[in-house]
């Protein structure tokens, strides 16, 4: 398939999406997020790449939403396409996704950064939930993931008053796990990409599946799942091989099985 509102790139074992809607700030629309699923998926499914890189450009990560595509919507129509049911997809790829998130990240675009594994931000990120002052909310996760990510008291500002929140702020509260020089940000992303790529796929599939578990299930419930698949990964030729060679002093090979 062809894109025209991304731009898809492998670099070693790391497959690159970037968001290239240029002259709206990559605001998000059907298309683009249509084309994002496709990529994804096809990385997801590819046995070469080990993890995922998402991220903008310079200026945005992404700007949310586009507001002109979806100024005259009608609510029928909304609920009959089911508007907005496949904009998490993302969250359904099994694989490692790291959101690199430059310039503004506003609206849908937080929220989809927000789907990622989780955040690297340049020290350019901006982010934000402005929805309010167009008379609407979030609509993708934001009221949600963002609550998860920084806490009640944080979030509820954040989406009542629409204002952003800088890298440091953003670091500061948990949302991103950590800060690289804008110039940086791509570089660094696919390094941290490529490292999780050369582990065990089936041990870093059930690693970020287990993390997942956390959000959805009680802490008793977590740990249970968590020990399960713990112990099923004795049934690994990877588990030996790890620490075989942690013993052996050399460095492991594994064979994703
Ligand atoms: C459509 C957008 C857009 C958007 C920017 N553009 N954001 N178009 N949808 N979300 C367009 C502008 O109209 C303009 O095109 C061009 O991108 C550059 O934007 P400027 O506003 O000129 O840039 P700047 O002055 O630098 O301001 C940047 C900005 C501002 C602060 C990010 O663009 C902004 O406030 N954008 C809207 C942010 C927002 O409200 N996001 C939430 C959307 S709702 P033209 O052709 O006019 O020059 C949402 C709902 C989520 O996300 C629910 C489900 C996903």
């Amino acid at each position: 398939m062809s894109y025209e509102n991304i731009i898809v790139e492998t670099r070693g074992k790391v497959g690159l999406v970037t968001l290239n809607r240029p002259e709206a700030l990559n605001a998000l629309n059907k298309d683009l997020i249509d084309e994002l699923s496709e990529a994804l998926s096809t990385f997801d499914k590819d046995e070469d790449i080990g993890c995922i890189v998402l991220t903008g450009s310079e200026k945005a990560f992404a700007a949310g939403a586009d507001i002109k595509a979806m100024a005259d919507n009608e609510y029928v129509d909304t609920y009959l396409t089911d508007f907005l049911a496949n904009w998490d997809d993302v969250t359904r790829v099994r694989k490692p996704v790291i959101a690199a998130v430059a310039g503004f990240a506003l609206g849908g675009g937080c929220e989809l950064a927000m789907m990622c594994d989780f955040i690297i931000a340049a020290d350019s990120a901006r982010f934000g939930q402005p929805e309010i002052k167009l008379g609407v909310m979030p609509g993708a996760g934001g009221t949600q993931r963002l609550t998860r990510f920084v806490g009640k008291s944080k979030a509820m500002e954040l989406c009542l008053t629409g204002r952003m929140m800088d890298a440091e702020e953003a670091e500061r509260s948990g949302l991103v796990s950590r800060i690289v020089k804008a110039e940086d940000l791509v570089e660094d992303a696919v390094a941290t990409a490529g490292k999780i790529a050369e582990f065990s796929m089936p041990i870093v599939m059930m690693t970020k599946e287990s993390v997942n578990r956390s959000y959805e299930v009680s802490l008793s419930e977590g740990v249970r799942f968590e020990r399960r698949l713990f112990q099923s990964m004795f049934a690994t030729t990877d588990q030996k091989e790890g620490m075989k060679a942690f013993i052996e002093k050399r460095k492991p090979a594994f064979k994703n099985r």
